[in-house]
């Protein structure tokens, strides 16, 4: 059994301008992550924490997310998408697949 039942990692990583993978940060990843963990705190999810991450590198797919113990990857670019995971994913069980991240 994992310490929390929802650990929500997000990259905040930046480089710099130019740099050929690109990085989370540039594409809104601080405020994102900003954002979801005001929101999973005011949803009162239970057992959740969300933190920041340096890079996951699926930098040219980001901003990147990735939610243990289930190991789902995703890419919000969004407010609204951030609220969907939030909703779907850690309030009724449901990946989202639509901004899922595929393994491979
Ligand atoms: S910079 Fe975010 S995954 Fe690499």
């Amino acid at each position: 059994m994992s310490f929390f039942e929802h650990h929500i990692f997000c990259c905040t990583n930046k480089r710099e301008a130019g740099h050929t993978r690109g990085c989370c940060a540039e594409k809104g990843a601080e405020g994102l992550r900003d954002y979801m963990k005001l929101k999973v705190k005011e949803a009162k999810v239970p057992n959740a924490r969300v933190n920041m991450a340096g890079c996951l590198d699926r930098c040219e797919l980001g901003p990147c997310m990735v939610i243990y113990p289930e190991g789902v990857w995703y890419a919000c670019k969004t407010k609204e998408d951030v609220d969907e995971v939030i909703h779907e994913h850690l309030q009724n069980g449901r990946v989202v697949e639509r901004l899922r991240l595929k393994d491979s």
